[in-house]
C-alpha cells in the first residue's frame, strides 16, 4: 500500500518526491515502512523543483515576516508558516494544527557565566503545545496521513512522541495507537495520551522493542506510522532552524547543541541548515553537534569505534528517559550531518544532566532531563576548546520541565546523587520543600535561615 503517491487527493505530488539516504533511489511513493523498496534504507523528502527553479531568499524572508501578521491558522503555526520548504498540500485548509511552534529563544546569562560563553541562548521547544519538540513534526505527518485516508495513526514513544501523536490524532479526528515501554516513561507524558484518547499499550520491552514491533504492525495492519523514520515528520522539524534564524535576523550562530535519541530532530535540524545554505538564506554553516547521555551513547559509539560506517547499538539506561533508546533509527541520518556542519557527539553522565538540568531551571526556565544534556555537552566541549568563549552558541531544550516532575523532586530532596566527590556542587542546586507548622513564627524563621 502507498501511503501518498500522485492521486493522493489534496497533495501537490509534483512539489516533492521521496529519495533513500543509502542508494539514492528517487520515487513518487512510499510504502508503509518508509524504507527504499531497493535496498531498505530510510528515505527524506526532497524537492526537485529547486533544481529547475530555487525559491528566492529575499522573497522567502519577506513572505514568512508578513504572514506573522495574518490571522489565517496557517500562518499562526509556526510551523507551516515556512510552508514554501514543506512538502505542500493543495487544500491548505487540510492542515491539523495547535498552533505548534512559534517557540521562544531565550538567553541564559547564568548559564552563560558558568559555562564562559557570553552569547548562549536556548530555543525552548518545550513551549510547544503538547509540551516537545515533537509537535513541530507532528502537524505535518499528521496531516499528511489524514490527506492518505488513514483512520489509524501509531507510534512507538519515550512518552513524547506518543503526547504528540495523540493530540494531532484527536484534532484530526483520527484513532491514536501508542506502543510505550512499560515503566520507563514519565507519568505525565503518560498521561497526556490517555487524556487526549489515544489506545495505550505498555509494552513489557524497551523503546527500540516498541519501534521493531511497530515496524512490523505497519506491514500487516492500515496504520500510519507517525516515528521519526517517517520523513514528514522531519520535514516539519526543520522549521525550528528556519525559526531560529530567523529570531537571530539571519545571524548564523557557532554552534547548535542538540540532545541525541533517535537521531531524528538532530537529522533534520541538520537538513534545515544545508537546504538553507543551498537557498542562499544562510551563507554559512552552523557547527551542530549532539549529546547523549552517557548510558545510551550508540552514536557516540558509532562514531568513535566504527568510524560512522555501521551501527553499533547499546542496552540504553538512563534516568532522562527520552533518550533511553539504544538501537536508533535515524543514526546514518544524524553522522551525515555532523560530518557536513562539522559538529561534535559527546556523552555526559547522570549527574552530569541532573546538575544542568537545575541550572537551566535556576535561570527561572526548566526543561526535562534529556534536554538538559545540552549544557552538559557544552561544558564538555568548552574544555575541549571545541567551542570558545567569542562565540554564539544556541541550545536545542526539547522538553518542558513538567514532562517529568519526579526526577525534578527526587533531586531536590536530595534522593539523587547524594555524597560522592562531586557533590558540593550538585548539593548547592538543591532546594529541598521545607515541612513546617502553621505558624507565621515558622515561616518567618525560615525566610531569616535564607536570607
Ligand atoms: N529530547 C526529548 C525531550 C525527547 O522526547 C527526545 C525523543 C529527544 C530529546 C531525542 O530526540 O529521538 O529525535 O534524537 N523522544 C522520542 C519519543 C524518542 O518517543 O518521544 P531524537
Amino acid at each position: 500500500m502507498s501511503l501518498v503517491s500522485s492521486s493522493t487527493p489534496g497533495v501537490r505530488q509534483e512539489n516533492f518526491r521521496f529519495r533513500c539516504i543509502g542508494c539514492g533511489d528517487l520515487s513518487d511513493a512510499a510504502s508503509q515502512d518508509f524504507r527504499c523498496g531497493r535496498c531498505g534504507d530510510l528515505l527524506e523528502i526532497t524537492y526537485p523543483t529547486w533544481n529547475e527553479k530555487k525559491p528566492d531568499a529575499a522573497t522567502l524572508k519577506s513572505a514568512w515576516q508578513k504572514r506573522r501578521l495574518s490571522s489565517s491558522p496557517i500562518d499562526l503555526s509556526g510551523v507551516w508558516r515556512y510552508r514554501d520548504l514543506l512538502p505542500a498540500l493543495d487544500d491548505e485548509q487540510q492542515v491539523i494544527t495547535l498552533r505548534e511552534g512559534n517557540t521562544p529563544l531565550y538567553e541564559l546569562p547564568q548559564c552563560a557565566r558558568l559555562t564562559s560563553v557570553p552569547r548562549l541562548f536556548a530555543k525552548h521547544q518545550g513551549m510547544n503545545p503538547t509540551g516537545s519538540f515533537k509537535d513541530a513534526g507532528m502537524t505535518v505527518a499528521a496531516t499528511f496521513a489524514r490527506c492518505a485516508g488513514f483512520r489509524w495513526v501509531a507510534c512507538a514513544s519515550t512518552g513524547n512522541t506518543s503526547a504528540s501523536m495523540a493530540a494531532y490524532a484527536a484534532r484530526g479526528g483520527m484513532r491514536g495507537l501508542v506502543l510505550v515501554p512499560e515503566g520507563k516513561i514519565s507519568w505525565s507524558k503518560l498521561s497526556q495520551a490517555l487524556d487526549y484518547g489515544a489506545v495505550t499499550c505498555q509494552l513489557r520491552t524497551d523503546f527500540d522493542g516498541c519501534l521493531k514491533l511497530l515496524q512490523e504492525l505497519v506491514r500487516k495492519a492500515p496504520v500510519y506510522q507517525l516515528n521519526s523514520i517517517n520523513p514528514f515528520r522531519l520535514e516539519g522539524q526543520k522549521t525550528l532552524a528556519i525559526e531560529l534564524l530567523e529570531q537571530l535576523d539571519w545571524q548564523v550562530p557557532d554552534h547548535i547543541i542538540v540532545p541525541g535519541g533517535n537521531l531524528g530532530n538532530s537529522s533534520a535540524i541538520g537538513k534545515a541548515l544545508l537546504e538553507m545554505r543551498e537557498l542562499e538564506l544562510i551563507s554559512r554553516l552552523p557547527k551542530l553537534s549532539v549529546i547523549q547521555a552517557e548510558g545510551a551513547n550508540a552514536l557516540v559509539r558509532t562514531l568513535r569505534e566504527a568510524g560512522g560506517k555501521r551501527l553499533i547499538s547499546v542496552p540504553p539506561e538512563t534516568r532522562a528517559t527520552a533518550i533511553r533508546i539504544g538501537n536508533p533509527a535515524s543514526w546514518k541520518k544524524a553522522a551525515h550531518v555532523l560530518e557536513a556542519t562539522g559538529g561534535a557527539c559527546e556523552q555526559v553522565t547522570e549527574r552530569e544532566i541532573a546538575q544542568a538540568k537545575a541550572e537551566i531551571g535556576a535561570e527561572g526556565i526548566g526543561c526535562e532531563p534529556a534536554s538538559a544534556v545540552t549544557l552538559a555537552g557544552l561544558k564538555k566541549l568548552v574544555k575541549q576548546g571545541f567551542v570558545t568563549r567569542d562565540q554564539t552558541v544556541v541550545l536545542v531544550l526539547t522538553g518542558n520541565l513538567l514532562k517529568d516532575p519526579d526526577f525534578t523532586i527526587d533531586f531536590h530532596r536530595g534522593e539523587m546523587f547524594g555524597g560522592g566527590p562531586e557533590s558540593g556542587a550538585v548539593d548547592s542546586l538543591r532546594h529541598p520543600p521545607i515541612v513546617l507548622d502553621a505558624s507565621l513564627d515558622a515561616v518567618m524563621r525560615t525566610l531569616e535561615r535564607f536570607n
